[in-house]
């Protein structure tokens, strides 16, 4: 197969929670200068899941429209990347598979490697793609990112997936090689499997990434990539949006650049639309960043921008995507700002009471509260199963 077919994205389509927290209630609560979550972070509220929602609903609720839009025939691999795995063993995606009606002709598989897995995953599509590109693939990244209370990570959680159907001849964006690689086996952010909220070194974690931008970018140049001015825009991982700031400066200087304030908010502003007001979604950040890119900036077509993907641990990779011509014919922007306006606003104590519930692990027969109005819900725990269903 010809390494120079077009591979990429050829649909991409966004969901998160039933529910919303409004940093001003987090910082009424605690007392932190609302500056700090608005502007120090760059942070306005946070998604937050219903007790019937998780990564599953999630992660087909962001499936449901691109199945609707593209039919299940040529879908022969569901990949699903998280890091708020539901179970150790069975895959997320199988579930998804089961509840978006996909045909039983079909490899599905979850990857985990902190906020990095859908990179993996997409990168794993595309060569499925090049090898047989009659075949889709269907990438979905979807996750719960939950720090201890009163932790100062919790003002950084969200929840959020994004699905993307990987293609020949895409009509949104060109996967391009190369890529630029970094992994370094360090301890800055983690979760232990018996903990339901990540562990983390704050300070530590920024640290980590800037030097993996720097590094993949490094790698990147080195395999014969784009000079840097070639690049249109720039998708970071979003733990927080300013993080996308402090990686982008990171990269001018690197690059002998100085740093240029309106060369910053050009490259890194349109992308953090979405994330600034859901929070962080692990694996689906940096897409969500891609999904607000093409929502919100003058055509691009034609215009590369960069890919900058980050998982604590670490891995990271830099690569490049360009838009396609006739690209903003196919996008989502109304249902993207749908997904987000329709959150219910909780109050303080609400979200406190969610972030707390855990089901009983007595093997008995657990129902969920009804409390989502999204399309799928998780129905009971019962008899340690997991019941989903359409509503
Ligand atoms: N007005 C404006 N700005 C204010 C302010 C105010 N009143 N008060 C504080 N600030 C600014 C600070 O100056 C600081 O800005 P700079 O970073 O530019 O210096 C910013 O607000 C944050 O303040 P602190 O550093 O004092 O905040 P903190 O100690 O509470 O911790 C954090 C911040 C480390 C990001 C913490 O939220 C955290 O641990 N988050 C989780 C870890 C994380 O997101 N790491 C990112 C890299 S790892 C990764 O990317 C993987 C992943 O998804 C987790």
């Amino acid at each position: 197969m010809a390494k120079d077919r077009a591979v990429g994205i050829h649909d991409l389509s966004l969901a998160t929670t039933e529910f919303v927290l409004p940093h001003t209630a987090l910082a009424g609560y605690n007392g932190t200068e609302i500056g700090k979550y608005h502007l120090g972070i760059g942070q306005r509220s946070m998604s937050v899941p219903a007790a019937d929602e998780d990564i599953v609903t999630m992660g087909a609720a962001a499936a449901a429209p691109i199945i609707a839009r593209h039919g299940t025939d040529r879908i022969r691999t569901v990949l699903f990347a998280t890091e708020s795995s539901i179970d150790q063993a069975k895959s997320a995606g199988v579930y998804v598979h089961a509840l978006l009606g996909l045909p039983s002709a079909t490899r599905v598989v979850e990857l985990k490697q902190a906020c990095y897995g859908a990179t993996a995953a997409l990168q794993s599509a595309v060569g499925l793609v090049l090898r047989d590109p009659r075949q889709q693939v269907l990438v979905v990244a979807s996750d719960v990112s939950k720090y201890d209370l009163d932790s100062p990570g919790e003002p950084t959680q969200g929840a959020a997936a994004v699905a993307m159907l990987v293609a020949a001849d895409p009509a949104l964006v060109r996967v391009e090689e190369p890529s630029g690689l970094f992994t370094a086996d360090i301890m800055d952010f983690w979760r232990p499997n018996y903990r339901e909220a990540a562990l983390v070194d704050g300070e530590a974690s920024i640290t980590a990434y800037l030097h993996a931008v720097e590094s993949a970018w490094k790698d990147y140049t080195e395999q014969g990539g784009r000079p840097l001015d070639e690049f249109a825009a720039f998708c970071y991982h979003q733990p927080f949006t300013k993080m996308a700031y402090k990686a982008h400066r990171h990269l001018l200087n690197t690059c002998g650049y100085d740093t240029d304030e309106a060369l910053l908010q050009r490259a890194v502003e349109d992308t953090t639309a979405y994330n600034r007001v859901i929070g962080n979604s692990y694996t689906a950040s940096a897409y969500l960043g891609l999904a607000a890119l093409l929502d919100r900036a003058d055509d691009l077509t034609g215009r590369p921008i960069g890919f900058l993907s980050y998982g604590s641990g670490s891995v990271a990779e830099f690569f490049a995507g360009t838009a396609v011509p006739g690209y903003r014919r196919h996008l989502r922007t109304a249902a993207h700002q749908e997904a987000i306006d329709r959150r219910r606003t909780l109050d303080h104590a609400a979200y406190r009471e969610l972030h707390e519930r855990s089901f009983p692990t007595d093997g008995g027969d657990h129902p969920a509260p009804p409390q989502t109005t999204g399309p799928f819900r998780l129905a009971a725990l019962r008899g340690h199963k997991r019941i989903y269903e359409r509503r």
